[in-house]
């Protein structure tokens, strides 16, 4: 497994790699939700290439950005336990030369929910995975169900710039108490840890409620707070029962959608969905 940091390193590592070529990118602190990417990648490719490239651009909180966790060494072991071909682990100056002055900024379906609570936030996503996208130049790209915006963002980016990408997006991956996997469950302290799968038995319960026949929005949105409203830890930022393509909130679920909700516990702000169909 190569790993390179610079522009330079990188074309000349892909230079030698057999197509199809699948990438992987990622933020680091790899979990069981990268390695079903990377296992996923491995099954429709020729190669694999993992970034990790902790975004300064998309964290609207700086302090966020400070505290997002890092272990390099051990995501490196990770990638070549997993069979990954390259890795590209770029400096921000490999990622944004001097003088870069270019932002990729997504439309409507990059407003609400995680666009309306964290300005910016998706203007730094787009930006970051059209720079690598176009440095690492793979046959199709991965990523994870739980930051289903994000995929919905990419998708509409790779599509408007014509880039010759296959965004696909792979199930969320879940501890057995439910809690989506996510690099910021590493920050979690034992008493919001054991708080955290709140959110999961909150969508569980509105997906029940929805099986069983119910259709309003509004009750939908209000049986997610009930639960949400259990857990003392539990500081919800929103809960969403939104239309599946636009995401935008719907009185009566009468087409495909998707519940989701974003809650803080103390300096952690998680977020996960499900889908309605
Ligand atoms: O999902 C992530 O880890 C990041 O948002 C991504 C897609 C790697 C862009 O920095």
């Amino acid at each position: 497994m190569q790993v390179v940091r610079s522009r330079a390193e990188l074309r000349a590592a892909l230079a030698s790699l057999p197509r199809p070529l699948g990438v992987v990118p990622t933020m680091g602190w790899l979990h069981e939700g990268h390695r079903s990417l990377i296992e996923r990648s491995r099954l429709d490719n020729a190669a694999i290439v993992v970034t990790i490239f902790v975004n300064p651009r998309q964290f609207n909180d700086p302090s966020d950005f400070e505290r997002y966790p890092r272990k390099e060494a051990e995501d490196l072991e990770i990638c070549r336990s997993q069979g990954v071909d390259l890795v590209f682990a770029p400096d921000v100056d490999a990622v944004y030369p001097p003088g870069f002055d270019t932002t990729v900024r997504v439309g409507a379906i990059a407003e609400p929910l995680e666009g309306a609570a964290r300005p910016g936030h998706f203007d730094g996503v787009a930006t970051v995975v059209a720079i690598l996208f176009a440095l690492v130049g793979a046959d199709r790209a991965y990523f994870g169900r739980k930051d289903a915006q994000q995929v919905r963002v990419i998708r509409r980016m790779a599509a408007d710039l014509g880039l010759p990408v296959e965004v696909i997006d792979c199930p969320t991956v879940r501890e057995p108490d439910g809690l989506a996997l996510s690099s910021r469950n590493a920050r979690l302290g034992p008493a919001e840890r054991a708080a955290a799968p709140i959110l999961h038995r909150a969508l569980a319960g509105a997906v029940g409620a929805y099986a069983g026949g119910e259709r309003s929005g509004d009750r939908l949105r209000a049986h997610m707070r009930g639960v949400l409203a259990s857990e003392p830890l539990a500081d919800v930022e929103y809960v969403s029962c939104a239309d599946d393509a636009t995401l935008r909130e719907l009185d009566v679920v009468d087409r495909p959608a998707l519940l989701s909700m974003a809650v803080r516990f103390g300096g952690v702000r998680l977020i996960d969905n499900e889908p309605l169909a």
